[in-house]
């Protein structure tokens, strides 16, 4: 009986594991009624095929088939899934978003496509996928509108996300927004918004740990990649940024707000007719700190403010004047700047506008500068530079910032903690 049981009890674990082992199932959505058409509200059929491919086990598929068009309403894609497993979509088709703000018939809050609470989740579009989110109406301000302006694609508490090889195109506001995740890889992506499109940032990082963002081409009417609250260990490489407002980390500290941003690096990315560059922005009056940040091999093309730390910020705006928010700042500390070059629109190259602390201290500490070269556009206009509330050190840097103390190379040459910089290397 016992032997039986037993035998039994095997048979049992050699089927299940062959069976989890082999099982890579894939759900096409045309099996579950969408139409690709464009014209036809997708949405159902996109969440039947995500409810069957959600409790699958193995390595499940949810295919959107290649050469069709499928439209979808405010659509929320929730986990937990029950593959223990990676689980993918391939998006080899286009999705779009209705046409008009009034033809939104739900609201998803702030977001479109939403993605909750999915861990191991890929996501990729082969070079072929693109997601439209029909966007123009809305960056008019539509005061008819039910939904609030929604992000196009969101994750939320999304765990080992892989995100790559799609298309976004015109979001109603951000494009792609990672909230509370952590060990996240994006690459790969376009993004495509104009530049005068209101709030179409490429990639917004929040409270997310872990992120790895390479390889992608964006350019929109706001930040390329803006990295807030909560986040931590992000880094950020080969990217094309422009138009757009640049790199940047923040804003923080809206509203008194404590908030924090840690450990972001930035390398080999291009600045192309931006309005920023490398760019960090804290509201007055917030409280917390961006710290250990670097923007390293750095090539402008006509950047407007390539280098940019800006503690009066305030919703786009700068010193809003709001004396009672005056008395507290958001510490931005440790931030490197190595090997910048390239050449600038307008005339400040660098702007560092810190605040000081209630107790007179200086809000931004330890900036270091390295192989900084930016020249004008137009050689008839003078370079300036903007440096308040700021200690640190400059090392060949061009133009000269004369509130950080120089290190000239030969000091640096001779001091052992820091001989010619590795180039593999992050430094603080
Ligand atoms: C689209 O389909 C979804 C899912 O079935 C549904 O909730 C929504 O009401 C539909 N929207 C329209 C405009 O038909
Ligand atoms: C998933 O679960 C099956 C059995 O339930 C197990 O054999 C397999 O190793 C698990 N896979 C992972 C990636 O944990
Ligand atoms: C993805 O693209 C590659 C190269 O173009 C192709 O070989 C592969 O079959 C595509 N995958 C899918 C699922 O279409
Ligand atoms: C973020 O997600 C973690 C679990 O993944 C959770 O414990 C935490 O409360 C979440 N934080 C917020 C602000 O939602
Ligand atoms: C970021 O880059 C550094 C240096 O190459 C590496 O040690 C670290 O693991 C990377 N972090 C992420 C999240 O990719
Ligand atoms: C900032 O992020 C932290 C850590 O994720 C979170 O606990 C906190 O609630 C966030 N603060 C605000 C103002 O959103
Ligand atoms: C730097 O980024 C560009 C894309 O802007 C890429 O073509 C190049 O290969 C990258 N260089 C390195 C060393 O990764
Ligand atoms: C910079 O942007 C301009 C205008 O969009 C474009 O023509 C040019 O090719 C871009 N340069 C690089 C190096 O990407
Ligand atoms: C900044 O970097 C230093 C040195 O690597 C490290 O000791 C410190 O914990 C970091 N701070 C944060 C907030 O990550
Ligand atoms: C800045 O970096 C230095 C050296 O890497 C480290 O000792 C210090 O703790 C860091 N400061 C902060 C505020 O993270
Ligand atoms: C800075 O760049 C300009 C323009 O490319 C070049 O003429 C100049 O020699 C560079 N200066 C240094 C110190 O490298
Ligand atoms: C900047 O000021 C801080 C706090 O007063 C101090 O610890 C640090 O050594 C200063 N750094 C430089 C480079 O002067």
């Amino acid at each position: 009986m016992r032997k039986l049981v037993v035998s039994f009890f095997i048979i049992y674990i050699v089927t299940s594991l062959s069976f989890n082992v082999g099982c890579q199932e894939t759900f096409n959505v045309f099996d579950y009624g969408a139409v690709g058409d464009g014209q036809n509200n997708d949405s159902e059929a996109f969440l039947k095929a995500w409810n069957a491919l959600c409790v699958a086990k193995g390595t499940p598929t949810l295919v959107v088939p290649k050469e069709k068009t499928f439209l979808l309403q405010p659509t929320k894609f929730s986990g937990p899934c029950k593959s223990n497993d990676s689980i993918h979509v391939e998006i080899l088709g286009k999705i779009v978003a209705p046409n008009t703000p009034q033809e939104w018939k739900e609201c998803e809050k702030e977001s479109w496509l939403l993605f909750s609470e999915v861990n191991n989740l890929i996501i990729n579009g082969n070079e072929t996928g693109v997601i439209n989110g029909n966007g123009s109406p809305w960056w008019r301000e539509v005061k008819k509108s039910k939904c609030y302006r929604p992000k196009a694609l969101r994750f939320f508490k999304c765990n080992d996300l892989r995100l790559s090889g799609l298309t976004h195109v015109d979001s109603p506001k951000g494009h792609v927004s990672i909230v509370n995740c952590t060990n996240v890889i994006v690459s790969d992506l376009h993004i495509i918004a104009p530049d005068d499109s209101k709030n179409t940032d490429g990639i917004d990082i929040i409270m997310s740990r872990h992120v790895n963002i390479h390889d992608c081409i964006i350019g929109t009417g706001d930040d390329c990649i803006a990295i807030n609250n909560g986040s931590v260990h992000v880094n950020v490489t080969n990217i094309v940024c422009g138009p757009g407002h640049g790199i940047s980390v923040g804003s923080i500290g809206e509203e008194g707000a404590y908030e924090t941003v840690a450990e972001v690096h930035v390398r080999n990315c291009t600045f192309n007719g931006t309005m920023n560059g490398a760019r960090i922005k804290t509201w007055p009056g917030g409280s917390g700190y961006a710290r250990n940040i670097s923007f390293e091999k750095i090539k402008l093309i006509g950047a407007k403010n390539p280098i940019i730390i800006d503690q009066n910020y305030c919703n786009g705006k700068h010193h809003c004047g709001d004396s009672t928010w005056s008395s507290s700042a958001v510490e931005v500390s440790n931030v490197t700047y190595y090997d910048i070059q390239g050449t600038m629109a307008d005339d400040q190259a660098i702007i560092f506008d810190c605040s000081k602390n209630a107790d007179d201290t200086l809000a931004c500490l330890n900036i270091v500068m390295k192989q900084i070269n930016i020249t004008s556009i137009d050689p008839e206009t003078e370079i300036s530079v903007l440096c308040k509330n700021v200690n640190g050190t400059i090392d060949a840097t061009s133009p000269n910032v004369h509130c950080l103390q120089a290190r000239t190379s030969t000091i640096v040459a001779d001091s052992p903690d820091a001989s010619s910089p590795d180039p593999n290397a992050y430094s603080f």
